[in-house]
Formats: structure tokens, sequence, C-alpha cells
């Protein structure tokens, strides 16, 4: 500190804490440049660049710059990227997309945004679905069919199963054997005859089929296979029984429906996410 004098030196501004007197030296050199500096940089920047709210709106800065434009910037730049692909995927049908592995891979990181937005909160982000109240995507039984028409039905007219409520038509006693029936089933006993009598008197067959393997028509499923969507213990299978599937006026029935998506969806997203859906796992 060159040009710093002693503190005998220096004057003093006549203040003085304790013993310590306050003097009146320069700063240094070397601060006082970076001090001018700076100021200089904030004024450089100050007309350069967006910096203090005027009356009539922002001060937009010398070069223009703000950062919605670098973002919309960026966006156009990733949507021009993506525009040959975008409308080769609209012109393309589901199934020649299914075949060609390349728009297979862009359809599905296509679909992510609108997948997460209108179906995961239902069948979970990766199609998991919920016990008891909403089907997986990931398996291959289908309610309604797993072809690519009708995964695209399904989303664009939404599906609501119906099973009638049995209690009253049906003995109680009834109902816990047939409960017991079609776990066994599940767990890949044949079930006897005598069961098997009491399914097809009850009218189960009508829309389960006559080997209880289920009918998409009817959104109807196959009781002989270890899927279970409203849960496998006795009480659950036999509160489905009693009380049915969408079933008007029954208190305890079991709610399940499945949105449409016509209008709020474009064909296209649609016939997408349909393609995303029969990828996903068990497409037929
Ligand atoms: C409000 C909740 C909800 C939303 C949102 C929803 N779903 Fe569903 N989805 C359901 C329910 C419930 C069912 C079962 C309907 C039934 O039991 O008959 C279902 C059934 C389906 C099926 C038929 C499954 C089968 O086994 O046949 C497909 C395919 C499907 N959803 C796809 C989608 C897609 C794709 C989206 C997003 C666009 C979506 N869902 C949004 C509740 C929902
Ligand atoms: C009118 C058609 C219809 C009839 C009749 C019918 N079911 Fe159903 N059943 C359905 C539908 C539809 C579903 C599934 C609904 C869904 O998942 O949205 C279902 C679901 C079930 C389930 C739940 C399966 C699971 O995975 O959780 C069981 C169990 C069942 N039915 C047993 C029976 C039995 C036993 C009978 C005869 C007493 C019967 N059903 C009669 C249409 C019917």
């Amino acid at each position: 500190m060159s040009n710093q004098r002693r503190p005998e030196e220096a004057p003093d501004t006549g203040h003085e804490w304790d013993g310590i007197r306050e003097l009146t030296n320069e700063p240094p050199k070397w601060w006082t440049i970076c001090f001018y500096a700076s100021l200089l940089w904030c004024v450089v920047y100050f007309i350069l660049y967006p910096s203090i709210p005027l009356i009539n709106g922002p001060n937009e800065g010398l070069l223009g710059w703000t950062s919605i434009k670098e973002y919309k910037a960026e966006v156009a730049k990733y949507d021009e990227q993506r525009a040959p692909y975008v409308s080769k995927l609209e012109g393309m049908s589901a199934e020649a997309i299914l075949k060609d592995q390349e728009m297979l891979n862009f359809a599905n990181s296509y679909t992510n945004a609108i997948y997460g937005d209108y179906c995961a909160a239902c069948h979970g982000t990766s199609g998991q679905g919920a016990e008891g109240r909403f089907p997986t995507l990931l398996d291959d039984e289908w309610l309604h069919g797993g072809s690519i028409a009708a995964i695209q039905e399904s989303v664009t007219y939404g599906r609501e199963g119906q099973m009638p409520a049995f209690a009253g038509q049906v003995s109680d006693a009834d109902i816990g054997k047939l409960a017991d029936f079609v776990i066994a089933l599940s767990q890949g006993n044949q079930g006897s005859d005598t069961d098997w009598a009491l399914y097809e008197e009850s009218g189960c067959g009508m829309c389960h089929a006559d080997n209880a393997k289920g009918w998409t028509d009817a959104g109807a499923p196959n009781l002989t296979d270890a899927i279970w969507r409203f849960g496998s213990s006795k009480d659950e299978v036999v509160r489905t029984i009693a009380h049915g599937v969408n079933a008007e006026g029954v208190a305890e029935t079991r709610n399940a429906v499945m949105p449409a998506f016509e209008g709020r969806l474009s064909e296209n997203d649609i016939k997408l996410l349909a393609v995303r859906v029969w990828s996903m796992g068990g497409g037929q």
C-alpha cells in the first residue's frame, strides 16, 4: 500500500471510537478502477438490455432482447425440427405407425404431454391404473377389446361397463358360492358342474360368456385369469356381484366410467394415444 500514509501522518476526520481514529486515506487504486469499471458496465448494460420499467411499458434496450423472445425462438426451432414428423404422423394410419419403429418412437414421445394431461390422472403415469378404480393399460386383458380400432373407440366415445346388481335376485348364499367359484377359476381351478349350473342359471354367461372368459362387446372381463379389476378378496368379489358395476340407483355399486374424448382431443391426437396405449403392453 505505497500510497497509504502511515496513521500518524494521515489527517483524520475527527472521528474516534474507543481509540480507533477514522483516517482520510484514499482507497487503493485497484479498488477505484474496479469501482468505475462496474459503473460503466451498468450503464452499458442499461442501454443494451431491458432495464427499468418506463411510463408506457418496459424499456427494451438497444438489442431488443427479452427472455420471452428467446423462449419463442427456441420453441420455433423445436417445432421446425418436429414439423416433418408431425405432418407425416398425421398422414399415417395407426396400423402403419405401429409397423414403423422410428415413427412409433416419435409418436410415443409426442404423446407424453397429452397422456400426462388427459390420461395419467386415472390410468397412472405409466398406465398402471389403480386397483378397484381404473384399469391398467399395461396388460393384455381388455374389457372392451385390445385391437387398435377398439382402443381408438374407447378413447373417442368413452366406455361404461354395466353389470346389474344381483342382490335380491340371487340369494346371499348363492352370491357367496358364485364368488368362491370365480375366485377358484382365477386360481386355475375348473369348478364343479353345480358351480357352472349356478353360473348359467344366474345369467352371468350372458355377458362373461358361457366359458367365463369374458366378452368385450359387453365390456365384461375374463373371470378365469388372475387379473382383477376390483380386487380378488371374497369381500370385494361379493360386493361386485351383489351391487354390480355402474348399476343405476345402487348405492354401493362400482363406478367405472371412461370419459369420451371426442371434441376434447383432435382425431389425430386420439389416434396417437391409441398407438401409445396399444404399444404399452398388450395390444392385440
Ligand atoms: C376419469 C378417469 C379416466 C380418464 C381421465 C381416462 N380414463 Fe380411460 N378408463 C377409465 C375407466 C374407469 C375405464 C374402464 C371403463 C369400464 O370399466 O368399462 C377406462 C378404460 C379405458 C380403456 C379401455 C380399456 C380396456 O380394457 O378395454 C382405454 C383404452 C382407455 N381407458 C384409455 C384412456 C386414454 C388414452 C385416456 C386419456 C386420453 C384415458 N383413458 C383417460 C377412466 C379414465
Ligand atoms: C349385463 C352384463 C353382465 C352380467 C349379466 C354379469 N356381469 Fe359381471 N361384469 C360385467 C361388466 C361389464 C364388468 C366389468 C365392468 C368394468 O370393469 O368396468 C363385470 C365385472 C365382474 C366382476 C369383477 C371382475 C374384476 O376383475 O374385478 C366379477 C367378479 C363379475 N363381473 C362376476 C359376475 C357374476 C358372478 C355374474 C353372474 C351373477 C355376472 N358378473 C353377471 C357385466 C356383467
